[in-house]
């Protein structure tokens, strides 16, 4: 589920057009054992399955979704993102019998958000517990505060979060879909821990929310989580021909109207769809190594483990800096 829109803020209307960050990719150097996340001792992965999508799936769905899990499991996939609201609380159950069944050598990157409307300390700590319970963990790599309650003192909130992680129940703090203020607001609230990610929309067509907080979380350590990194499938090279546009790709159209939005974006789309052609590369790895090259990390969505291989397959290609280059302005709508 994604939070109320009334939750977001500085939206501008239709694609950004913003200029990318000048500053490169976070001093810390990747590598394949993950990000080090500020002097937390954690490491963060480099790309994650989100999931989200099982909260909508029906009962019928249960085989497909246990497929797509374990497809990702099977290839080396750690980080999960998931959320107490995904699916009321579905997707957390069914994310660990997955984990608990898999016989893995490697260790999950598990991460879980507390609602937006469990911001209270109170309802803070059993919302906490009761994620564990589904998710049949002693604790969590990440807690993240899924949107911020304007009605709800983040002092409070945060000061909760601080004690569950001196109680060992968290591993670390994060937050998603805060402005740069919030983001002061919740560390000025710790004393001991501190913030360690934001999980924001972040796509080649959508940097609405996190343009205005690159400087501050680079400066600040704190990790990009970019969620949406397809678009909903829209960087994966679906919906160039227009049709069956769902809802959830046609409300990136902002405060644009559909009519004029949808053909321009479209337009753009299929300006990277002929540069992956010409690149050797696929839409869905510019797309993803567009992210990692400002220094974020892509939570993809798959409702099928086709979609995993597809997603797992493009990560392994890295295009050129040209060619991210030369994406990031086709998305911009600056023509080659
Ligand atoms: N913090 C927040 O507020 C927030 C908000 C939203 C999402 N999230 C997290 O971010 C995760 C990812 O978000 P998202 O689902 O919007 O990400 P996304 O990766 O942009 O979109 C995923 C969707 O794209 C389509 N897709 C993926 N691979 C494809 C392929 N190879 N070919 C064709 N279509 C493909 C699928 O759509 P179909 O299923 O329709 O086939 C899939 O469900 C969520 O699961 C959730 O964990 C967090």
């Amino acid at each position: 589920m994604t939070p109320p829109a009334t939750k977001r803020k500085g939206r501008r209307s239709g694609p950004s057009t913003a200029k990318p960050p000048k500053t490169p990719a976070p001093s810390s150097a990747p590598t394949e054992a993950g990000i080090p996340l500020g002097k937390s001792g954690l490491r963060h992965p480099l790309i994650g399955l989100g999931l989200f999508a099982l909260g909508r799936w029906t009962r019928e769905d249960e085989a497909r979704t246990k497929a797509t899990l374990g497809r990702a499991l099977e290839r080396g996939i750690r980080w999960f993102d998931t959320a107490e609201v995904y699916g009321s609380g579905r997707s957390e159950r069914v994310l660990g019998e997955c984990l608990q069944r898999t016989a893995s050598s490697v260790r999950p990157f598990v991460v879980t958000k507390v609602s937006w409307e469990h911001l209270r300390p109170n309802q803070v700590r059993a919302a906490l517990i009761g994620s564990l319970q589904r998710l049949g963990r002693p604790s969590v790599d990440l807690y993240l505060v899924h949107a911020p309650d304007p009605h709800v003192s983040l002092k409070d909130t945060m000061s909760t979060l601080e004690a569950l992680w001196k109680e060992g129940k968290i591993a670390g703090i994060g937050v998603s879909n805060f402005s740069v203020e919030q983001l002061e607001e919740a560390q000025r609230a710790l004393s001991e821990a501190a913030v360690l990610v934001n999980q924001v929309r972040y796509n080649l067509f959508d940097r609405d929310d996190a343009d205005p907080i690159q400087e501050y979380c680079r400066s600040h350590g704190i990790l990009i989580e970019a969620y949406s990194p397809l678009a909903r499938g829209l960087l994966t090279g679906r919906y160039l021909d227009g049709k069956g546009i769902p809802p959830e790709v046609r409300r990136m159209a902002h405060g644009l109207s559909e009519e004029k939005w949808i053909p321009e974006v479209l337009q753009r789309a299929r300006a990277l769809h002929d540069l992956a052609h010409e690149s050797e590369a696929s839409m869905t790895s510019i797309a993803l190594h567009w992210l990692r090259a400002q220094g974020a990390v892509p939570v993809c969505g798959a409702s099928r483990p086709e979609q995993v291989d597809a997603t797992l397959d493009a990560w392994q290609h890295v295009p050129s800096a040209d060619v991210l280059q030369r994406a990031d302005a086709i998305a911009r709508g600056i023509r080659d």
